[in-house]
């Protein structure tokens, strides 16, 4: 399987681009220029193409004959980054590619989650002051999410709970609602959310939907496998 890997040098792309290797997928990395470096301990293991993840000349060239493509999704700057990248795969990758995007639990697919009123009292005042001193636009990341969702590709939104650093805890469990007892704990390993975009790749019952994921190890996730 070739796949690419749009936000390679990030925390989480850089995890799951040692994932892909570990199966033996081809691998395309797509990062920004400055951050080529941060790829350096791959080698000539992966192809690296530079440059920004929303630029659809660098997106059309990275995607060509992949079967899958992992996309971290994030919402920095004020010039629709985030959807620019997600409309940039959609358009271009192969017609039955995979593809897997990394975004976080403030994203509803069917407005049915049910969230935690610290999430409901936080998310409008980071979401305001993101905007005002221009740093993160949240806002389009709920954009891009929307574009995807209603595409007819064959997509998968993988939503993060709180993350940490740590040996893997193995594959997280997920539920399709934030609110879901077994999501209760909020915390995943990094390492694990990138297990989990990499294992969607070949899960195709995940298409089309937008698991929200929490550790395997939690608290809350032990309690429902012991149930
Ligand atoms: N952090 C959390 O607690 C958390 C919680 C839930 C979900 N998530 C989701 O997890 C994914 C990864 O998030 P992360 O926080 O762990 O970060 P990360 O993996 O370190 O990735 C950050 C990415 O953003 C890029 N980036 C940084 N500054 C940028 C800028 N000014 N303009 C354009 N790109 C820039 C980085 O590229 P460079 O390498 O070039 O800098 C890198 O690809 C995201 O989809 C996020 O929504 C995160």
């Amino acid at each position: 399987m070739k796949v690419c890997i749009i936000g390679a040098s990030g925390k989480l792309g850089q995890y799951m681009v040692q994932h892909a290797l570990d199966r033996g997928y081809e691998v395309v990395g797509v990062c920004r220029a400055k951050s080529v470096h941060k790829l350096d301990r791959f080698g000539d293991r992966i192809t690296v193409v530079p440059g920004r993840t929303d630029d659809r000349d660098v997106i059309r060239r990275a995607v060509a004959g992949c079967d899958g493509v992992l996309t971290v999704l994030v919402p920095f700057g004020v010039n629709d980054y985030s959807s620019g990248t997600a409309q940039a795969v959609l358009d271009h990758a192969e017609p039955d590619a995979r593809l897997v995007f990394s975004c976080g639990w403030h994203i509803t697919h069917d407005g049915q989650d049910v969230y935690p009123l610290s999430l409901r009292l936080l998310l409008p005042v980071f979401t305001w002051l993101g905007r005002l001193v221009r740093f993160v636009d949240v806002d389009d990341q709920v954009r891009a999410c929307r574009l995807i969702f209603d595409s007819d590709r064959r997509w998968t939104v993988v939503r993060g709970s709180d993350l940490e650093e740590g040996e893997s805890q193995g594959l997280p469990l997920w539920a399709r609602h934030v609110g879901d007892p077994v999501l209760a704990s909020n915390r995943t390993r990094r390492t694990d959310f990138a297990l989990f975009m990499v294992s969607a790749l070949t899960d195709d019952s995940l298409v089309g939907v937008a698991p929200a994921i929490v550790g395997r190890q939690t608290a809350s996730a032990q309690a429902f496998a012991a149930a």
